[in-house]
């Protein structure tokens, strides 16, 4: 029998299948009890430290929610006001806050940091998101994909990651993908392509699950066939400003529109994205966007963003069933 029961939930490299498997089922079974009106509460009286130092609506939204339904309490630390990082370093961060908490989840910058709060917390620590990896994200993702393809298992899909490859987003599917054996197209620039240690380190996975891991720079041929058209954003949070005009005009071709859904020649074939997404002029940045380069929307058209094929939200809800899931599994009665 599988227990997570202690451990840190980092990245999904460190995590088998199985393991895998069994927090998605969890998620899924505490969706139903949720839904029902029966959720057992399996953290009463936990108490969980939420670091952000970056912003995010879904990640703290579902940790919070998903720690107050189960009993427990939170304390969340924002981009400024704690000592973290300026005056006090992850190492003694990670020692004081290990004294009061009994989990702590952390949103950052290096992938080295949150390894390094979970190497001296001594109580469970969760990945909310680092420049590496987003794997909370991605059994929200996984758990979507299995919704809308009822009666199929994982090994028997095939999805389609457009845009900015060696992102968080791009690394984690590509692990995921890996892991859960499907098959996984990753279509973008070449410059824009995972870092050749984590391809060879998923292809290595990919022997033993079965897994398919394109890599492709032609729309076209990534994506033929899928069940899923997934995209990011472009520039990613904590990266420079100035990358925006280059990145824009190297990720045009990636777009996600009416054409690159015609061309999975899948009338079925659903849109995902993590969020938040630029696809019209109603943010701040999304008017800038308009007014530098003449574009309504970026990754993604408004015409795929809101069409009946758009699954966001499900996804956006499931964030908060799946990351529930390792709360409990980690630290639940
Ligand atoms: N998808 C995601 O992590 O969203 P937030 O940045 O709002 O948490
Ligand atoms: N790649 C994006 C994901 C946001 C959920 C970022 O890191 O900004």
């Amino acid at each position: 029998t599988i227990s997570l029961k202690n451990k840190n939930f980092l990245k999904l490299l460190d995590f088998t299948p199985a393991e895998i498997n069994y927090l998605l089922e969890l998620a899924a079974s505490l969706k139903a009890d949720k839904k029902a009106g029966t959720e057992k509460k399996t953290l009463t009286g936990k108490n969980i430290a939420l670091i952000f130092e970056k912003t995010s609506t879904r990640t703290r939204c579902a940790f919070e929610v998903g720690a107050f339904d189960q009993g427990a309490q939170v304390t969340y630390l924002g981009p400024t006001g704690s000592q973290i990082g300026h005056k006090e370093s992850m190492k003694d961060t990670a020692r004081v806050l290990g004294r009061m908490y009994d989990g702590i989840e952390y949103r950052g910058y290096g992938q080295a940091i949150v390894e390094e709060l979970g190497q001296y917390a001594g109580v469970p620590v969760w990945n909310g998101l680092t420049n590496e990896f987003h794997p909370t994200q991605i059994l929200a993702d996984l758990m979507t994909m299995q919704e809308h393809t009822p009666g199929r298992a994982l090994k028997d899909i095939a999805f389609a990651y457009l845009g900015d490859a060696r992102n968080n987003m791009g690394n984690s599917l590509m692990v995921g993908a890996a892991k859960m054996g499907m098959d996984i197209r990753l279509v973008a620039p070449k410059a824009f392509w995972p870092e050749p240690e984590l391809v060879a380190q998923c292809q290595d996975i990919a022997k033993q699950t079965g897994a398919r891991i394109m890599l492709t720079d032609n729309v076209q041929e990534g994506v033929a066939g899928v069940d899923f058209l997934y995209t990011d954003v472009w520039v990613s949070m904590g990266e420079a400003k100035e990358a925006w005009a280059e990145r824009v005009a190297l990720m045009k071709p990636y777009q996600i529109n009416d054409a690159v859904v015609e061309a999975t020649g899948n009338p079925q074939v659903k849109f995902m994205h993590c969020l938040p997404a630029f696809h019209n002029d109603e943010t701040t940045v999304g008017k800038e966007i308009e007014k530098t380069w003449g574009l309504k929307g970026l990754e993604v058209t408004e015409s795929v963003f809101e069409s009946p094929r758009s699954i966001v939200f499900d996804e956006a809800e499931n964030r908060m069933h799946t990351i529930k899931a390792v709360m409990v599994a980690t630290l639940g009665e």
